[in-house]
């Protein structure tokens, strides 16, 4: 009998955890950044995809088209006018670096940037995935909280004025402004002027994760923080994962060249999927500003479902705002529930959610907080989902006390 090799002594010292094999997705499935599935314009992406296959399929003969290390340039040129005309962002097809979604900014900017005992500065709740790349690295992370309107400035202030005092050089700021995850705060344009002064006065560079911008339901969005910056210490990622489908993976990044240069050479890949950045420069000059509002419109009349039920279910035990786009709910139950022991006792009943903890800095202060994804559910899944979620929440810790207006003592 032959013995499978033992990998785990060759594993260098702080390596991950090992991963869990998938268990599939959940039945009501409440996490992650999936998309409504009815919403993928999958008929217009096959037209665009052959079209373009037929007509230059033969350059996949070499790496990135012969379209250089930065990606096919057309759907780069595509991103320097929907950026101009969404965001302000000026600037040219060589500016933009085409990626393997805009997860790979997070690790590049990162590599190029952050090292070991560095300090980075995020909103107190924020991306779990940035904040495990953060720990990984073993970056010192500080939290600022937020309000209504995002990260707040009087604790930016704070924070900075606290690490100069200590003689400690925070490197950069990372905020995702425009529809924040998992807030959906949208911080106005006065507020991004304040962040870019003080960045500049404490010499911090600036990363603006921007993926869920085009999901706003009014169609308008403050300009980016890339835009309104004078110094030029900002980079600034977006992606088609939010505005077309996840799966595609395709992201882009946008930084001065000074960074920019520093940057690409940790792109060790040879390319982001070229296929997909054709088909999507095919679809998008005619067809992406008429997808967006038909989008919008779905998501939008999912979070009213997700909203009517939580209110049905929980009652006044839910709080949460109105989110004014996106495809997360910021929910805060009562704070005998933790979310962390909820997750696990859901998920037995099919129910997946992401607890509160996962998503912050301050686990305390997100404790009795879980995020919840409206647009991957159908309407139905949404209210059989959440009620099933009422009532493990009302069975493991007491609440909501009346599901439905009725009581849960004499249900
Ligand atoms: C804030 C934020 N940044 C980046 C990403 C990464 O997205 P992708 O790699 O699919 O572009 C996500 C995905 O959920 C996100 O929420």
């Amino acid at each position: 009998m032959s013995h499978a090799f033992d990998f785990g002594p060759l594993v260098p010292a702080g390596s991950p955890p090992p991963a869990v094999r998938w268990p599939g997705l959940a039945k009501y499935n409440f996490t992650g950044g999936n998309n409504d599935a009815d919403e993928v314009p999958v008929d217009d992406l096959i037209a665009a995809a052959t079209a373009s296959l037929k007509r230059e399929g033969r350059n996949l003969a070499t790496y990135n088209l012969a379209h250089g290390p930065q990606g096919y340039r057309p759907l780069r040129e595509f991103l320097v006018t929907k950026l101009k005309r969404d965001a302000g962002i000026v600037c040219s097809a060589d500016d933009i670096l085409l990626l393997s979604g805009s997860s790979q900014a997070l690790d590049l900017v990162n590599a190029a940037l952050l090292t070991r005992g560095d300090t980075v500065i995020c909103e107190k709740d924020s991306y779990q995935s940035t904040l495990t790349r953060f720990a990984r690295i073993g970056a010192n992370v500080i939290g600022i909280p937020l309000d209504k309107d995002g990260m707040r400035m009087d604790a930016l202030a704070a924070a900075l004025a606290d690490c100069k005092a200590r003689g400690v050089q925070p490197k950069m700021i990372y905020t995702i402004p425009t529809v924040q995850n998992p807030t959906a705060t949208i911080m106005p344009e006065t507020r991004r002027a304040e962040l870019l002064r003080l960045s500049e006065q404490h010499g911090v560079a600036v990363f603006e994760d921007d993926c869920y911008s085009d999901l706003i339901w009014s169609g308008q969005r403050p300009p980016a923080l890339y835009a309104m910056s004078r110094a030029k210490n900002v980079v600034h990622c977006g992606s088609f994962s939010k505005s077309i489908a996840p799966a595609l993976r395709v992201g882009f990044l946008v930084a001065p060249w000074t960074i920019m240069s520093r940057i690409m050479p940790l792109k060790t890949d040879a390319g982001s999927g070229s296929v997909e950045q054709m088909m999507l420069a095919e679809y998008c000059p005619g067809q992406f500003a008429t997808h967006l509002p038909v989008l919008r419109k779905a998501l939008r009349a999912k979070v009213e479902t997700l909203m009517e039920t939580l209110n049905e279910q929980f009652g006044t035990a839910a709080e949460f705002d109105d989110p004014r786009g996106g495809i997360f709910l910021w929910v805060k139950l009562p704070d005998t529930v933790d979310t962390m022991k909820l997750c696990q006792a859901a998920l037995k009943q099919g129910v997946a959610i992401n607890p509160g903890p996962e998503w912050s800095t301050d686990a305390k202060h997100a404790g009795a907080r879980l995020r919840l994804c409206f647009a991957s559910p159908t309407h139905q899944q949404i209210r059989e989902g959440v009620a099933i979620l009422a009532e493990v929440c009302a069975r493991e810790f007491g609440v909501p006390t009346r599901s439905a207006n009725i009581s849960r003592a004499h249900a």
